[in-house]
């Protein structure tokens, strides 16, 4: 029997009684989508997972989405791994707040993360609601962004000369990042951006992928997205996740963002990660 268990936060919920490595009927999918699009993000915690298993649960989801830029493990084309060695000194991967790969046409609806190695301090993922976010923006700031679009692009971070491009690869990281010339790619989405299953809308835009708003001067544009980034990450709005070995984490992307922490040197973190398409769209 599946309990719920909120955070004590804008979102996010604790899911029991349901084992995700065997196989689960209609019903119990439903519950589980229902529960995630009304928390947002979801923890089932004491999980034994084979990577078969998350392939499986997270199908159950959606269809697969696309990643680039992270080299897939062998033998498992949708299954990447967030990875960080003990002695690793190269910046932290995902330090700021983002959607998952919303330079994309079509980003991912959803991320399941599953924790394999977890240091023992640190290393939390924070989650920010989106919603809250668009619903409590200042009236003017919500004039100036409505109906208006930004520019989302990968260059800052998985160009060759961004963040995780050449420099970052002779640092030594161990994750398997492989940066590209089709990262200066832009791709627009709405600032507003209605989710296509609740209906509700979110902000959707990010200092990691966003570069401009569309149709507006860039000193204009920096400013207003300088005060959207001051709003969208207030801690009233923001879920702390504790990771555990075991515990699969399941997020939706269009109304949440999410940034990881460090805290944990001279520790390893290791957890696989797979994103979930919108129903109806699947990755090659
Ligand atoms: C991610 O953004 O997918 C990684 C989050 C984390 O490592 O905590």
């Amino acid at each position: 029997m599946i309990s719920v268990q909120p955070a004590q936060a804008a979102c996010g919920a604790s899911v029991r009684g349901v084992d995700l490595s065997a196989p689960l009927d209609l019903a119990t999918v439903n519950r589980i989508r229902e529960i995630w699009l009304k928390h947002q993000v979801i923890a089932f915690e004491d999980q034994q997972l084979a990577v078969e298993d998350l392939e499986r649960f997270t199908l159950l989801i959606g269809p697969r989405g696309e990643d680039p830029y992270i080299a897939p493990i062998p033998g498992h084309k949708h299954v990447v791994e967030i990875r960080r060695e003990a002695d690793e000194t190269s910046r932290l991967f995902a330090e700021n707040w983002h959607s998952d790969w919303s330079f994309l046409p079509s980003p991912p609806a959803g991320t399941a993360l599953y924790g394999c190695v977890i240091p023992p301090v640190g290393g939390d993922t924070l989650f920010a609601d989106q919603y809250a976010a668009w619903d409590s923006l200042p009236a003017a700031l919500k004039a100036a962004v409505t109906d208006r679009k930004a520019i989302h692009s990968a260059r800052r971070g998985y160009s060759p000369k961004g963040a995780y491009g050449e420099k970052d690869r002779a640092a030594g990281r161990s994750m398997a990042i492989r940066f590209s010339e089709t990262a200066m790619r832009t791709q627009s989405h709405p600032i507003g951006r209605i989710h296509p299953e609740t209906g509700r809308t979110a902000l959707y835009v990010s200092a990691a992928y966003v570069i401009g708003i569309e149709g507006m001067p860039d000193n204009e544009s920096a400013d207003l997205l300088a005060q959207l980034y001051e709003h969208m990450g207030q801690q009233q709005f923001i879920y702390r996740h504790r990771w555990a070995v075991g515990t699969l984490v399941l997020w939706d992307n269009r109304c949440l963002v999410h940034k990881a922490t460090g805290g944990y040197e001279g520790h390893r973190r290791l957890l696989q990660r797979i994103t979930i398409a919108e129903r109806g769209l699947q990755a090659a």
